[in-house]
């Protein structure tokens, strides 16, 4: 089952789809994180994203992509996958349904997570993130059981250099210009299914898993 989770900056996409890949045995592929550990690694791939993210811009698709349809090749996303933060623009959705088919297979369902644009503010201004294994948490509605550590990993937590309100602005700017077209995109091929992204992150996992239906590893 290959699932895209869609939403807002701050909508909860990293959140859920953590969740949900556990709870359904699913590989969760995050661009933005792929794009934060190349630049912990300093690597190439990490040097060219980092003055994109940091103008809240998108990084070039020829980059995405193909670090995208890499991670796909790779064992573990064979049976399914969730994309979190993939993809962002008509363009990348076209490759995804073309390096899809090229395996025989096809986006099953689009959970589009919607959140209020007071809500997402908010949400990104309070995050703090592990460096290491890369789990959001929140300071009012997630803090972490020791200030400043990951509850998973005992990581360090740190604030995200884009999450500053200008920034924040920028990703809003370009989330409805570029990725909004995709509600239509994925509306007008049947796939869309829209879930409430407000309230308690539990009862959220739940609206989506049931909106996805099917068994585990499925
Ligand atoms: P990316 O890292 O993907 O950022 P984003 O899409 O802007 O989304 P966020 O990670 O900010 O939010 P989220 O929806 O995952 O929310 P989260 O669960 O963390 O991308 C960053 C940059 O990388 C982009 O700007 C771009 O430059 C580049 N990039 C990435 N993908 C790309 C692509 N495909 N093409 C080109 N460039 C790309 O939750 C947010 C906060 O809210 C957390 O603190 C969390 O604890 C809290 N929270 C979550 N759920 C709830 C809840 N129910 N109630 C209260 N608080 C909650």
């Amino acid at each position: 089952m290959y699932i895209i989770f869609l939403g807002a900056p701050g909508a909860g996409k990293g959140t859920q789809a953590a969740n949900v890949a556990k709870k359904r045995g699913l590989t969760h592929i995050a661009t933005g994180d792929l794009f934060r550990q190349a630049q912990e690694q300093k690597t190439e791939l990490g040097l060219k994203a980092r003055s994109y993210m940091e103008k809240g811009q998108l990084v070039p698709d020829e980059i995405t992509i193909k670090m995208v349809v890499e991670r796909l090749s790779a064992t573990d996303c064979r049976s399914g996958a969730i994309f979190d933060g993939f993809p962002r623009n008509l363009e990348q959705a076209k490759a995804l349904d073309k390096a899809l088919a090229a395996q025989g297979k096809a986006v099953d369902k689009v959970i589009y997570i919607k959140v209020s644009e007071e809500e997402l503010v908010k949400r990104l201004s309070g995050r703090w993130i592990c460096r290491n294994c890369q789990t959001p948490y929140h300071e009012v509605s997630s803090p972490p059981r020791v200030k400043g550590k990951c509850d998973k990993c005992g990581g360090e937590l740190y604030q995200r250099s884009d999450d500053t309100i200008d920034t924040v602005k920028q990703r809003l700017k370009v989330y409805f210009s570029q990725t909004v077209p995709l509600i239509d995109y994925y509306s007008r091929a049947g796939k869309l299914i829209e879930v409430d992204g407000e309230g308690a992150v539990d009862k959220i996992s739940g609206r989506i898993v049931s909106a996805i239906g099917g068994e585990k590893g499925r």
